[in-house]
């Protein structure tokens, strides 16, 4: 889409949205303290300091040692210290260590980020229009990147936090609402022959997105709004998690191992269920959607429910001319909620809130071509025992969804905010 614009209007657009998006990871850094941003409480998680680091480590490597003249590395050892897994770049430090890392401390990386943050500025205006237009897809991928990374490090600080008994607040504010969820339908959709996915040049996308190809659909409904913590705790209260007969076998050996009783942060006390947010210890509101379920207790709700997950074409299709609209990191409110926007079209809370579980596998699409060189590591090498998820949460940018989006977790990963919308068979 860049290749179109016109170089002056090129320019204005790169320096914005840089400009956008790293000043968004520092927005939402600011309420941590200095000890937060270092520690590390589940090899999933990493430190707030490793994912400023790495954002902006993304930049140095894939652009400016390739583009900047006589480009002097900020610090050499940090191109180890801040590769999360790029096997063609170098070896890299291992990921579940990351909290081990008291240095560079957290002025030292704001510092990385400044300075590397000037380099990108300098080239954004220096470059001439051939050389710009190159690097315009490359920052294009770095800011999407970076805005994968900050709804990772809102989920870790979540996860950090909610291992300490002092249960810490990041934001205070008010969640408890009168709102009640919008009324569970049924959407329904003929079947029949669709295409799914995006070209290269559309618009933006990911290459685990492309291409476009054809699908078969039989005709299907699909819930107009995802499952609520109420409608969750019916199936508790059913005996959900100790009845095997709705987990599948490795769904249900999880169960176990790990003695799930409730979603993740869910406490039970004296009665009474408590979630964990990052607003604090609170009260459950039955009315906002679930989250924090992996995919197995998805698949098990759904089965309980006498209903089944969606797949990913079926999501696709009965959701992509729904606007884009919904609970947003742009809302603050880093929680979803029962509420509704006004402009959510039929199928609610499609977009925002609660990422959803489809039981399609994370697989390469027909005809599709990972990128070439290091960027290729991006997405295809981890196209296994993987589950595709859609829509976005509550912690992704408006800016980085769309309806082709393939967020993907293995099956029994759940401290994202992800949900469960249902789906049927149309009889
Ligand atoms: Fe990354």
């Amino acid at each position: 889409m860049l290749q179109h614009i016109e170089s002056t209007e090129l320019r204005n657009h790169l320096r914005k949205s840089y400009r956008d998006v790293r000043e968004m990871t520092m927005k939402l850094v600011q309420p941590l303290e200095t000890e937060d941003y270092v520690i590390q409480s589940h090899p999933d998680v990493s430190p707030p300091k490793w994912h400023m680091a790495h954002t902006t480590w993304f930049f140095e490597t894939f652009i400016l040692k390739d583009y900047r003249e006589n480009y002097v590395s900020f610090h050499e050892e940090f191109e180890y210290l801040f590769n999360s897994y790029y096997e063609s770049v170098g070896s890299f430090f291992p990921r579940h260590s990351r909290g081990l890392l008291s240095r560079p401390g957290v002025e030292k990386v704001k510092q990385y980020r400044s300075d590397i943050d000037s380099e990108i500025s300098l080239l954004i205006e220096e470059l001439d229009e051939k050389k710009l237009r190159e690097i315009a897809n490359l920052i294009e991928i770095g800011l999407h990147h970076e805005q994968q990374h900050q709804e990772l490090l809102m989920t870790d600080v979540k996860y950090n936090f909610s291992i300490n008994p002092l249960k810490p607040i990041y934001l205070e504010l008010e969640t408890t609402t009168k709102d009640v969820a919008p009324p569970l339908e049924w959407a329904r959709f003929e079947g029949g022959l669709f295409e799914i996915g995006i070209d290269e040049g559309e618009r933006f996308s990911f290459d685990n997105e492309r291409p476009v190809h054809k699908v078969w659909l039989n005709p299907f409904e699909l819930a107009t709004r995802t499952v609520t913590n109420g409608e969750f705790l019916a199936f508790i209260e059913d005996g959900g998690y100790e009845r095997a007969e709705f987990w599948l076998s490795d769904g249900w050996a999880t169960v176990k191992n790990q003695q799930w009783k409730a979603p993740l942060h869910w406490e039970e006390r004296n009665g009474e269920w408590y979630t964990f947010t990052l607003h604090g210890f609170v009260p459950l509101n039955k009315e906002d959607p679930v989250t924090h379920v992996s995919y197995y207790e998805a698949e098990a709700y759904a089965s309980w429910a006498g209903k089944r997950l969606p797949t990913e074409a079926e999501w696709e299709v009965a959701v992509r001319d729904q606007p884009i609209s919904g609970n947003f990191v742009e809302d603050g409110i880093y929680h979803p909620v029962a509420s509704i926007k006004d402009d959510e079209g039929q199928i609610k809370k499609a977009y925002g809130d609660v990422w959803e579980w489809t039981k399609s596998p994370y697989m390469a699409y027909p005809g599709n071509k990972p990128l070439d060189g290091a960027l290729g590591e991006y997405n295809a090498k981890f196209m296994s025992s993987q589950m595709v998820l859609r829509g976005g949460s509550c912690v992704t940018s408006a800016s980085h969804i769309r309806p082709t989006y393939r967020n993907f977790f293995g099956p029994d990963k759940r401290w994202q905010f992800t949900g469960i919308r249902l789906a049927g068979d149309q009889t």
